[in-house]
């Protein structure tokens, strides 16, 4: 070889190594992007978490007092899927809706997001294929009951039939009984606890989407509060609750969360 190519050479291995390096700093400054309020490591796993839901009962959704029988605080492994990343979960009660969890559906699929939906027994009939489809396209299907009363005032049997009501719909069409549930209002006890085994799932931010109905307002109220490993209450029966959330989804998947299913946060 002669030296003029021998230079040629040289110079494009060089040219070569200085892409490279380029491309392994590119990929870690965005694996690192310092955004977010969560600089200081995961925080605690949250699995209990006081609130209001939908309705007349309604708590702030500020965390609060945990219910009774709820395990102890944890001191985080940050072990979580993703390692490294922030994890939130989603999750939308109430449904399923025809036009809301048909469009919210649509705008997980297309981001190739997971969420996990509380069904309310009584609006499962007629929306089959939508159980179906949340089911097939890889979310977290849990029990919201079948009508949206508060349990404790309910005699324990007349709750478990309910949630039984609700769990054996849900796997006729999944072919799986749901193994968590969010009682309505987040009212529960010890009694109903011990009756029921499924995991009791409740919320840490309260995005009150039932109550704003606007998707703006929504945004900015999840956004002020979220942290990694909360999880976020909504209903996918407004259409700017469904707005919102694609939104969020966006906006936190910049700031490097990644959206899991509630049992993922639970995972340790
Ligand atoms: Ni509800």
């Amino acid at each position: 070889m002669k030296m003029m190519d021998k230079l040629r050479v040289l110079a494009l291995i060089a040219a070569a190594d200085i892409l490279l390096i380029a491309g392994l700093w590119w990929t870690i400054t965005q694996w690192y992007q310092p955004e977010g309020r969560e600089t200081n490591g995961p925080a605690g796993q949250v699995l209990w978490a006081a609130g209001g839901d939908q309705g007349p009962v309604d708590g702030n959704g500020q965390g609060g007092a945990r219910p009774a029988g709820s395990p102890a605080d944890e001191t985080d492994s940050g072990q979580r899927p993703g390692d490294g990343t922030k994890c939130v979960a989603l999750t939308f009660d109430d449904g399923p809706q025809r036009e809301c969890t048909t469009d919210l559906l649509d705008g997980l699929k297309a981001r190739g997001t997971k969420v996990t939906f509380f069904l309310m027994g009584q609006n499962i009939p007629g929306n089959e294929d939508l159980v179906k489809r949340m089911y097939d396209e890889g979310h977290l299907i849990g029990n919201h009951s079948y009508r949206h009363i508060q349990l404790t005032k309910e005699g324990t049997d007349a709750v478990c039939d309910a949630m039984d009501k609700t769990g054996k719909m849900i796997q006729e069409i999944t072919g799986e009984y749901p193994q968590y549930l969010r009682p309505p209002y987040g009212a529960w006890n010890d009694d109903l606890e011990c009756r029921v085994d499924m995991t009791t799932v409740l919320w840490s931010v309260d995005s009150l989407d039932w109550k704003l109905q606007n998707r703006q307002k929504i945004v900015r109220r999840i956004l002020k509060d979220v942290k990694d490993g909360d999880i976020i209450l909504m209903h996918d029966i407004f259409p700017t609750s469904v707005e919102a959330a694609l939104e969020i989804i966006d906006t936190l998947t910049r700031q490097g969360y990644t959206f899991v299913t509630v049992d993922e946060l639970l995972i340790d």
